[in-house]
């Protein structure tokens, strides 16, 4: 199977899922989402598939968001949808009964952050920088980020970094349970490695039933419903028309409000 915006890699039972669009800081479009769904599918059906690391392409950026350029091409009423659909393939990762880290090589940034959170752990290089800005334009998070971030670091932290949309370094993420480990980023891919060769070590059955039940911690998922319908509002608004536009003028927004 060719793919066009990600790298597949098997050795020795190992996957390297890595983004592949470095001049765009590896957003995350339409035929990510399609692709990586396709990989997902992959992992869980081939048996030489026994763990996966998920990483972005070049220095800079793990993932820096959802591809901002396609919020002005999909229809404002199809906002809910976008979410929806981002929200599944985050599903399948964090459901996925082989252990899945995220080596999170830089930016990880909007839908990059709730990527990394949807795998079973992360793994930071100490240049990586993690938040949550859609707030900047006009929109809220949306691919399970308002969720997945007050699971792991508290409600109080959470509701400040989506609404403030300020990043944290790789130290600070430690900090606050958003990161499993940091390292140097030269280690990043060999030390994710090593994590998971040691989970690799143990039994896979064990394993498959440890995810499936750690998961079960959340087992309504209701809020990832009401995210998906506020942001389908937000994506109705003037304010995202205003906060999407800016960006991609490269100025700082003027929020209408409405
Ligand atoms: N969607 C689409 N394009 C993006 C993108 C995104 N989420 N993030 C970065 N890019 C593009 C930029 O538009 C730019 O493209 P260009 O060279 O064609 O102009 C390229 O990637 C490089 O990014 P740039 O902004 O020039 O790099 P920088 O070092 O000045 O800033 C960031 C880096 C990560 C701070 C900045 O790119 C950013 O804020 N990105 C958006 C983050 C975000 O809001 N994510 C949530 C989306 S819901």
């Amino acid at each position: 199977m060719e793919y066009s915006t990600i790298l597949f890699q098997v050795t020795d039972g190992i996957c390297t899922i890595t983004i592949n669009r470095p001049d765009k800081l590896n957003a995350l479009n339409k035929t990510v989402f399609d692709e990586l769904d396709k990989a997902i599918d992959r992992v869980y059906m081939d048996s030489n598939i026994k763990g996966v690391i998920i990483t972005g392409q070049g220095s800079k950026a793990f993932v820096a968001g959802a591809d901002i350029s396609e919020f002005l091409e999909v229809s404002e009423k199809h906002g809910a949808a976008l979410a929806d659909r981002g929200q599944q393939v985050f599903f399948k990762i964090e459901d996925c009964p082989k252990p899945v880290i995220a080596a999170v090589n830089g930016f990880a940034l909007g839908g990059g952050c709730e990527l990394a959170m949807a795998c079973h752990l992360r793994i930071a290089g100490s240049n990586a920088r993690f938040g949550q800005p859609e707030v900047n334009l006009g929109l809220i998070p949306g691919y399970g980020g308002t969720q997945r971030l007050t699971a792991l670091v508290g409600k109080g932290k959470a509701m400040e970094l989506v609404l403030t949309g300020a990043m944290v370094h790789a130290d600070q993420a430690l900090a606050l349970g958003l990161v499993n480990e940091v390292v140097a980023p030269e280690e990043l891919i060999s030390k994710s490695e090593g994590m998971l060769k040691l989970i690799l070590s143990k039994s896979p059955v064990a394993v498959a039933k440890a995810i499936k039940a750690v998961n079960s911690f959340d087992h309504s998922r209701s809020g990832f419903s009401e995210e998906t319908r506020l942001f389908g509002e937000a994506f109705e608004s003037e304010d995202k028309r205003e906060g999407t536009a800016a960006f991609l003028e490269k100025r700082t927004p003027n929020f209408p409000g409405k």
